[in-house]
């Protein structure tokens, strides 16, 4: 099974970023633990970042007909695109959206979430744990078709 994880603004910027909300795990590290955790499943991964919203429509494009499983973090996007929502809809992978911090308890335009829409489950405030949370889900729900 491939794994495709997206991760969208700041994200890149983890460790320096609000250590008290997003904790002390930098991006390297985050997918370091991806890639090993990819390895234990047996799974391939590839992580993704990107600041910029038509790249990550680009993306999610490109995966289709390559990726069995998307995991995705748009960060400040999910509450705005309608365009990555239609990106995830279009190629039809199986996805699940991932917070780090608890979005549920945080401002009002954070309960916004259209990328939710085309997403099989969410995973909020488990920290980095999160992404390894959603491909276990992935492997587990998908693993076998492949
Ligand atoms: C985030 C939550 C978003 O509201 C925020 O804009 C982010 C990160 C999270 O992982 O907790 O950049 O997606």
């Amino acid at each position: 099974m491939k794994i495709l994880i997206i991760n969208g603004p700041n994200i890149n910027m983890l460790g320096i970023r609000e250590p008290g909300i997003y904790g002390k795990t930098d991006y390297k590290a985050l997918c370091t633990m991806i890639k090993e955790h990819g390895e234990k499943l047996g799974a391939e991964t590839e992580c993704f970042q990107s600041n910029h919203e038509g790249d990550i429509v680009d993306k999610i494009q490109e995966a289709f007909g390559k990726v069995d499983g998307i995991v995705i973090n748009p960060a400040a996007y999910t509450h705005t695109s309608v365009a990555i929502l239609d990106a995830l809809k279009a190629v039809s992978i199986p996805a699940v959206e991932v917070h780090i911090s608890k979005v549920d308890e945080r401002e009002d335009f954070r309960q916004i979430s259209y990328v939710r829409l085309a997403c099989d489950t969410v995973i909020t405030g488990h920290g980095a744990d999160g992404y390894l949370e959603a491909m276990d889900y992935l492997v587990k729900k998908y693993g076998d078709k492949k």
